[in-house]
């Protein structure tokens, strides 16, 4: 008997390891955003797996559709694709305030190569096919959508609570979910993809008052690895992009929760609300490059020349030690329980 359990362990203890290395190699490049060549993703079915290929977008002007334009990383991916030669549809909350210095942002000689609409990703899936369906006349088709705008939320969980975190969702998933909606009838046509910024927080939660906006990045990374295999068989891609911390305008503009104090958080609640008060103006990223990055991988250019389609773009050093970081944390987790965790099964394997 004792024998019997001691081969027991040692064949479990074998599958672990190979599995491990395995699991690594696969969070390895699910966090790092290394992918092999030419991308091959297996559509299962009870046969044997079909296996197709993602291959580049095609090389041609292409139709850019990008959300939060305003500011940030969207006024800068306009102004690169512009440069590159492409179009672009770029949506503003509020046409007004677009102000002189937009207009001096792009040259003189593309501007016509620019189309602005005003769109709230939050209006309902209706009002934004409406707007979409229109400004795809423009052109005639949408080859890319950069589901970009974003709020960043922050506030102590408890003192946020679901009205906090739904208002982090209503932007940042569920209007990047109606834009994808009403875009994909497009993208399909043309073959194009999808590009959406996520944010290295959806790896970096263990800190306070991250919740709400953590919670809706993961979100978004979970439902982009999701759509990426559900387009594959229509050559659309999906890019997610998982930016550390850029210094862009607004990002840090909404002003930390402290509407529904909880006494037992008072200490807690002043120093985290001075630490993210503190972080504009210090931000280690150049947003216009890391757009820069995205239009050569969109188009197959510069530093994307020779390199398969990354499913996952992590931006920043300082993204890229957190993802690394959660990914070591996860695998010491399942290694420290493993034992324990496979033990729960009707059979035992
Ligand atoms: N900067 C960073 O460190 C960082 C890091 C990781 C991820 N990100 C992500 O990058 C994206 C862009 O952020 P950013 O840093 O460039 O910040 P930003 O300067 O605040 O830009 C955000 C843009 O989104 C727009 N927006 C906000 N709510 C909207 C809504 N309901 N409908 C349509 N547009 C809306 C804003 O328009 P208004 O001017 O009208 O508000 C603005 O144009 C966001 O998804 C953010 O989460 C940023």
């Amino acid at each position: 008997m004792l024998v019997q359990d001691l081969l027991h362990y040692l064949t479990a203890r074998f599958l672990f390891l190979d599995e491990a290395v395995k699991g690594y190699e696969h969070l390895h490049e699910l966090f790092v955003g290394r992918s092999h060549s030419n991308k091959a993703i297996a559509v299962e079915t009870s046969e044997s797996p079909t296996i197709l290929t993602v291959p580049s977008l095609p090389k041609r002007q292409l139709v850019w559709m990008i959300t939060g334009t305003s500011t940030g990383f969207g006024r800068r991916l306009v102004k690169s694709a512009l440069l590159r030669g492409d179009l672009v549809i770029a949506t503003v909350r509020r046409l007004e305030k677009t102000d002189q210095s937009d207009q001096d942002d792009i040259p003189v000689g593309l501007q016509a190569n620019l189309r602005r609409i005003e769109l709230d990703v939050t209006e309902g899936e209706d009002a934004l096919k409406a707007k979409v369906d229109k400004a795809a006349v423009t052109w005639g088709r949408i080859d890319v959508l950069v589901n970009n705008a974003g709020q960043g939320l922050v506030g102590l969980s408890e003192e946020g609570g679901s009205s906090l975190f739904r208002k982090a969702f209503d932007v940042n998933v569920f209007g990047l979910v109606d834009m994808t909606t009403v875009t994909l009838p497009y993208l399909r046509r043309s073959q194009g993809c999808v590009v959406n910024i996520g944010s290295r927080s959806a790896w970096k939660t263990e800190l306070l008052g991250v919740g709400p906006y953590s919670a809706s990045k993961a979100a978004v990374h979970a439902l982009s690895e999701t759509l990426a295999t559900e387009l594959a068989p229509f050559n659309v891609k999906v890019l997610l992009v998982a930016p550390g911390a850029f210094r862009t305008e607004g990002i840090h503009s909404r002003p930390f929760f402290q509407e529904r104090p909880v006494p037992a958080y008072d200490d807690v609640r002043d120093i985290t609300a001075r630490r993210f008060a503190s972080i504009p103006g210090t931000q280690k990223g150049d947003p216009a490059r890391a757009m820069e990055i995205v239009v050569d991988i969109v188009r197959g250019e510069g530093s994307a020349v020779g390199k398969p389609w990354p499913s996952h773009l992590v931006l920043g050093q300082d993204a890229i030690a957190d993802v690394r970081a959660k990914a070591r944390k996860l695998e010491e987790a399942v290694d420290e329980w493993e034992w324990t965790g496979r033990a729960v099964s009707y059979e035992w394997s």
